[in-house]
């Protein structure tokens, strides 16, 4: 029987062309709904139903949709992060769930510089001035010696971290575990507070997790250091975003820039829209022609070495390969 792979993911259809090429040519019966994704629960139900795998956005994987999909064998993830998948129920169903760590770090880390750098330059201010016509010089704030403080420091935060460096910014970092090689990197690991009352620019890099949701909220506003800025390429859920627009109406911060929101596609009518000194672009930070390319490749491999029968890299859930659940037979 040939797989039959639902693609939800956006960049397949922009970057996708030969992953589709080596999905096909595997024998895969590839279905594209209308839309791309992400698609929440009730609307993936229908789409999973006969699926082998899925080719995944970060649609809302919850254990009662795993539980319906009675053939998903595999969810392969179009990027990193798998906080939208319930892990524990594809594991306890016997579902694979694979991922492409490595592959876009040096994207997000550069957007995430591009966005930083813009805010105390206020090169979007000057660029909608000139748009309309006026010619109005707008005086920006020293990036060169100030602190960077990083909220995780894994691969993207590094990455994030050795920029910083070139720009000659003094790097901090907060992470529930420091790994010593940290002080070798020349960052400097910190608590939580003393991160942000030090900060003058502070980068979110962490993983959303049950225990970090909304880990910057009201509190952890009033102790950052008056006109510092925010930037989250990360997870919108980690930032309480009310309290986010409070703190840049009250001046509080002197900046943000989101590229990732609680909710996605972010609502014509959120506050964020209109609050003032925010950046907002709309989770593209790890959107390249060429990092797109890759991890299109590396998420369909997945999909084409299972289908062969062969284990897939980069499995999440692992120990769900040694299940009795398991719904797969390896050499098929
Ligand atoms: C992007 O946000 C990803 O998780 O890959």
């Amino acid at each position: 029987m040939p797989w039959k792979v639902l693609i939800t993911a956006s960049g397949i259809a922009r970057t996708g062309q030969q992953a589709e090429v080596a999905l096909r040519a595997a024998g895969c019966q590839l279905v594209k709904p209308a839309r791309p994704g992400p698609y929440r629960a009730a609307e993936l139900l229908p789409l999973l139903a006969d699926s082998d795998a899925v080719l995944a956005s970060l649609d809302e994987y919850s254990a009662a949709v795993l539980e319906s999909a009675g053939r998903l064998k595999l969810i392969a993830r179009w990027g990193v992060g798998y906080d939208s998948i319930d892990l524990a129920a594809a594991t306890r169903l016997g579902i694979v769930v694979t991922y492409t760590p490595g592959l876009l770090d040096d994207a997000v880390a550069d957007y995430t510089m591009a966005l930083l750098l813009a805010l105390p330059r206020r090169i979007c201010e000057a660029n909608a001035s000139m748009s309309e016509g006026a010619w109005r010089v707008e005086l920006g704030v020293d990036v060169s010696g100030k602190t960077l403080g990083l909220i995780g420091c894994g691969r993207i935060g590094r990455a994030v971290a050795r920029r910083a460096q070139g720009f000659n910014m003094r790097v901090l970092a907060y992470t529930p575990r420091p790994k010593p090689e940290l002080q070798d990197l020349g960052i400097r690991p910190v608590s939580l507070d003393e991160l942000l009352g030090e900060s003058d620019f502070v980068s979110l890099h962490a993983a959303l997790t049950a225990e970090n949701h909304g880990m910057l909220g009201r509190e952890q506003f009033r102790k950052f250091r008056q006109g510092a800025y925010l930037v989250n390429t990360a997870r919108g859920a980690l930032i309480d975003e009310e309290a986010l627009v409070d703190a840049l109406n009250e001046k509080r911060l002197a900046g943000a820039a989101l590229d990732v929101y609680r909710k996605e596609p972010l609502p014509p009518d959120s506050p964020l829209r209109r609050a003032p000194n925010l950046l907002l672009s709309p989770h593209q930070a790890s959107f390249t022609r060429e990092t797109g390319e890759r991890v299109s490749m590396a998420s369909s491999k997945a999909i084409v070495d299972m289908s062969q029968g062969r284990l897939p890299e980069n499995v999440l859930n692992p120990e769900v390969l040694n299940s009795s659940a398991l719904r797969w037979k390896a050499g098929r």
